[in-house]
């Protein structure tokens, strides 16, 4: 973990930063038809603390996320390819409406697409 100045998570504005774009990402995702079905019955109240606590760790801020690993997480909810482009895409919509530099935004794909290999779990071979 990196818990320095250059952190992308002190660049973004900390923890304020983080909240404002988890309430704005959550808004986009469930305004969209193609990942709501996701959401449908997840209580938002409870998940949003667990999705801000891992969005402040992958930003670098200095301290541990608890909850459970992304795999286990997403295991059962067969997300494709097109469904993970889908969220990323909204969260960087999110940072560009927060006026996060686009050098910033990059870092934070990059960070999203590291984990892609653990929440993408249906290969579809045709659309
Ligand atoms: C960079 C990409 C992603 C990150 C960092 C991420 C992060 C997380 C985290 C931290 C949780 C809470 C886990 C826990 O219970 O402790 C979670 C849950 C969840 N994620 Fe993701 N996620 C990502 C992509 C996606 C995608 C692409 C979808 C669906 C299209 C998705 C759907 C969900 C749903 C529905 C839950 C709720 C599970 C439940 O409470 O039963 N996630 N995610």
């Amino acid at each position: 973990m990196n818990n320095n100045k250059n952190s992308i998570f002190n660049q973004i504005g900390g923890m304020p930063a983080v909240d404002a774009a988890v309430g704005i990402f959550y808004k986009k995702i469930l305004a969209d038809d193609r990942v709501n079905h996701f959401f449908k019955n997840v209580d938002m109240d409870e998940q949003s603390p667990k999705l801000k606590a891992f969005l402040a760790y992958a930003f670098g801020a200095p301290m541990a996320y608890t909850g459970k690993s992304m795999r286990q997480a997403h295991a059962h909810m067969r997300i494709t390819d097109n469904h993970f482009q889908v969220v990323a895409m909204h969260l960087a919509d999110t940072l560009k409406e927060l006026q996060v530099p686009d050098e910033l935004i990059q870092k934070v794909m990059y960070v999203a697409g590291s984990v892609k290999d653990q929440i993408v779990t249906q290969v579809r071979l045709a659309e």
